[in-house]
């Protein structure tokens, strides 16, 4: 179970929060621009802060300058990183105009040097993160892959769409397939849109794949790790985790945020992940129209604290949110009727990573 890097988001804080709940085994940062790390950019190093409890970690890197890349794994390397993982699936116009992200998918000769070239200089594993392809007409993750296996990457991430549908329509579980199948022995894991244990298994069913990495759907749901492996072992679905307990997480989150970025930054940093969990509230305009504007931990408290009564008149006499407040339950995109796929998609945070 791995979580999937989202930049702007799959900080030391989200991380240390997935781990403490459980069940994830390989976790990754932002992608990071190799040159920027060689360079000692600050900003560059504080997206790949660690401490010991976030371990093992993957630090993605993106370029395409073969010796700034090789130089960033050996780097990354003599810092104690678990693994060093490539960016190929970007989508971005800034990220593949200068030849990194999707536009390394259209170059598999360039692209298997490049990483040949990481490969022999570190001891520690290499992997790879790619979408199908450019486009529907070129979906050269198969190729690619046994290329880069030809190279010695020790895994491919595939995210079962194209650069070109962005994050709409549905995941692809049979191009995903034929990636898993153009390998000969290094291990697949399988991308986009798990958002339950259901569909974590279909992942794997339906593709044959090694892993399955999440996420989006690890912010609706940090327990999906630890859900997936309960659901996988017994074929049980574990209970929807209660307000409280989502209240919990929430508020550890909210705490690592405040003592990795200090008071004002972890809270303007939170203004967007708030809203991530309230989604799985019910009714939230109080919670969101607040979160959007915190500034400090006292208001944190008072908000929830407001929170917390104004939700009182959707619940019934349990304590439970009445039936018609239930947020409805996620559906992971290859599970659903075509016609619904468009109506339903995860929504993709906003801000300067909208395009991802
Ligand atoms: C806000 C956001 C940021 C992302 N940042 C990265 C990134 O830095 N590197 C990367 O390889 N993929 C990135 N992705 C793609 C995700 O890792 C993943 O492939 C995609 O979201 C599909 O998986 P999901 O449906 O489980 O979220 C990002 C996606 C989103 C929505």
């Amino acid at each position: 179970m791995f979580l999937s890097p989202l930049a702007g988001y799959t900080n030391l804080p989200f991380r240390l929060t997935l781990r403490e709940i459980g069940g994830l085994d390989l976790a990754t940062t932002d992608l990071v621009n190799a040159r920027s790390l060689l360079e000692k950019n600050s900003k560059a190093f504080k997206l790949i802060e660690t401490c010991p409890a976030d371990k093992p970690l993957a630090v993605q890197l993106f370029g395409s300058v073969p010796e700034e890349m090789r130089d960033a794994a050996q780097l990354l390397e003599s810092m104690g990183i678990a693994s060093v993982d490539i960016n190929m699936g970007c989508p971005v116009r800034k990220v593949c105009k200068v030849g990194g992200g999707s536009a390394m998918m259209t170059e598999l000769d360039r692209t298997a040097d490049l990483v040949r070239g990481m490969v022999n200089a570190v001891k520690i594993p290499v992997t790879a993160n790619m979408r199908l392809g450019w486009d529907d007409e070129n979906h050269t993750a198969p190729d690619l892959a046994r290329a880069l296996e030809d190279v010695g990457v020790a895994a491919i991430f595939i995210h079962g769409r194209t650069r070109e549908q962005g994050f709409s329509g549905t995941v692809n579980l049979r191009g995903i397939r034929a990636v898993v199948q153009a390998v000969r022995s290094i291990p697949v894991i399988g991308n986009g849109d798990v958002t339950t244990p259901e569909g974590a298994k279909m992942m794997f069913d339906e593709t044959g794949c090694a892993g399955v990495s999440i996420g989006r759907g690890a912010f609706y749901n940090p327990w999906i790790f630890q859900n997936v492996r309960k659901f996988l072992v017994t074929g049980m679905l574990p209970a929807e985790p209660t307000f409280e307990e989502r209240v919990r997480v929430m508020s550890r989150h909210f705490d690592l945020m405040i003592e990795v970025f200090g008071e004002e930054h972890g809270c303007r940093m939170f203004r967007k992940v708030g809203p991530w969990y309230s989604k799985r509230f019910g009714p939230a305009n109080e919670f969101n129209k607040r979160v959007v504007r915190l500034a400090s931990r006292e208001e944190f408290s008072k908000m929830m604290e407001d929170y917390r009564q104004w939700r009182l008149q959707f619940l019934d006499e349990h304590g439970e949110l009445k039936p018609s407040y239930r947020p409805p339950p996620m559906v992971s995109s290859f599970m659903m009727e075509p016609a619904a796929v468009s109506r339903q998609e995860i929504p993709v945070p906003r801000g300067p990573v909208e395009l991802w």
